[in-house]
């Protein structure tokens, strides 16, 4: 890989052959829920239970994107992207998550494949992206073995269809996020709310992955990758010096998160095995039943690129006394900090060389794996004014943490594009319409698209390979 910066015109370029793209999710804008024989998801049923998301919000119509596919893949060419990361409904696939198959459901994406290929983007398929079968769910869920079984036959399904076409597969879309967020503070469907169930959700997504990327790799897939939430932890005083002391109470809380957030899922995946601080946190709630043995041979498949969705660092110090977060059981004695930065939308601190520190050490840590970034971006209060969207703080946020991974990949991290989340504005889990993601603006009454300025800008920077 050859880097140059021009550093007398200010000027970024990244490696040749870099990938430029942007991602969106099934839930988060397809809309058609009951069309062509989709099954219910975890996710129709959360957002229609009242309390659950932002003024009762749901994903029935979204951005319509399942009949407007053509004009965004229009759109995405426009905006010169080279890759786009999309997931798949398993309800569209299988209504109620086992059996046979819906071919009319499956077709959405052999279209939706076929339309990207013909303006040659390269597609990015992302098997899970939370919309379990309900009818899994009443199963057990992630909480049930089974279900991992039903997501390798799931897997080869979607395989079998379009896999002559796809070369690049992701397994599950941030595991700790399904796990924690769904069985453990509830806030995701399908808002269940135990620890002990929380772990074992995690383990269970853990076998998913592996049985998937089996069978995927079985089939002739070429590229597959996992995909995270990573988010390197540090103290309040790390956020802005990276090599500020910590006390041991400090560091030890930093590990400690760091292993529950990253190890958790990465350790099992790429090494065979959980971290100490894991099992001992584990073994505080429930138990080790569920990890059954042969199961960490299975997880740890061999795997072509980790999947780094990158938002905000995770800051922690020590806090005797404090309660474990519902969504971070063995978390107990440890405070989470805001960080000492501006904030999006969302409320998330913006702290770019996170994200550098973050590459950089996960490309030490496993380096035979490439690393991908497959969501990273921002929500602010965008409004159309006279046909346009003016949002300096998206774009500054965009090329802030551009500018990081472009670090990243000069200090040896081996990272091998950049997908912005999202395309669209779209339903942003609990929190419904009310937070808007995309570069791309969505009016949710017309379903009209307003590139917003960092589009404009986007594209320039995918048109000359940097800036
Ligand atoms: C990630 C999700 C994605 C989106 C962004 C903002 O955790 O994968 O669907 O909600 O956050």
């Amino acid at each position: 890989m050859t880097i140059t910066t021009m550093a007398a015109r200010g000027t970024v370029v990244f490696p040749e052959n870099f990938i430029w793209g942007a991602a969106t999710a099934s839930y988060q804008i397809e809309g058609a829920v009951k069309e062509e024989g989709r099954g219910q998801s975890i996710w129709d049923t959360f957002s229609h239970t009242p309390g659950k998301v932002f003024e009762g919000h749901t994903g029935d119509v979204a951005c319509d994107h399942y009949h407007r596919y053509r004009d965004d893949v229009a759109l995405m060419k426009e905006l010169n992207l080279g890759a786009y990361r999309f997931s798949v409904a398993w309800p569209r696939v299988q209504p109620d998550g086992q059996g046979a198959v819906n071919p009319a459901g499956l077709a959405f994406y052999d279209r939706l494949v076929d339309e990207l290929l013909e303006h040659e983007i390269d597609p990015y398929v992302t098997l899970y992206h939370w919309d379990l079968p309900q009818a899994l769910e009443d199963r057990g869920g992630w909480t049930d073995r089974d279900t991992a079984y039903r997501f390798a036959d799931y897997a080869r399904a979607v395989y079998d269809k379009l896999g002559d076409r796809v070369r690049n597969w992701a397994t599950l879309n941030e595991p700790w996020v399904s796990a924690f967020l769904g069985y453990g503070n509830g806030v995701h469907a399908p808002g269940r709310t135990d620890a002990a169930e929380s772990f074992k959700a995690g383990h269970h997504l853990l076998l998913a992955h592996g049985l998937a990327a089996q069978a995927l790799r079985a089939q002739g897939a070429e590229q597959i990758m996992l995909v995270v939430n990573a988010s390197p932890v540090m103290t309040p005083a790390q956020v802005h010096d990276p090599a500020a002391e910590a006390s041991e109470a400090d560091a030890e809380a930093v590990r400690r998160v760091d292993a529950l957030l990253q190890g958790q899922f990465l350790e099992p995946a790429l090494r065979g095995r959980y971290p100490e601080e894991v099992l001992r946190a584990r073994s505080l709630q429930g138990g080790l039943d569920h990890i059954l043995d042969g199961d960490l041979e299975t997880i740890n498949q061999p795997i072509d690129l980790i999947g780094i969705n990158y938002y905000n660092p995770t800051v922690v110090e020590a806090g005797p006394g404090t309660p474990a977060d519902a969504a971070w059981p063995g978390s107990q004695d440890v405070r989470f900090s805001p960080a000492d930065a501006p904030t999006t939308a969302m409320g998330w601190p913006i702290v770019p060389s996170g994200l550098s520190r973050l590459l950089v050490r996960l490309s030490r840590d496993y380096p035979e794996v490439g690393l991908m970034i497959t969501e990273n971006g921002a929500a602010f209060d965008d409004v159309v004014v006279d046909g346009r969207v003016h949002d300096p703080g998206r774009q500054s946020y965009l090329e802030g943490h551009l500018g990081a991974v472009h670090h990243a990949i000069q200090q040896g991290a081996d990272v091998r594009g950049y997908l912005v989340w999202s395309l669209l504005d779209n339903f942003e889990w609990a929190f419904g319409y009310d937070k808007r993601f995309g570069i791309v603006h969505v009016d949710y009454e017309s379903l009209v698209r307003t590139p917003k300025d960092s589009a404009l800008w986007y594209k320039q920077v995918i048109g000359a390979n940097g800036w």
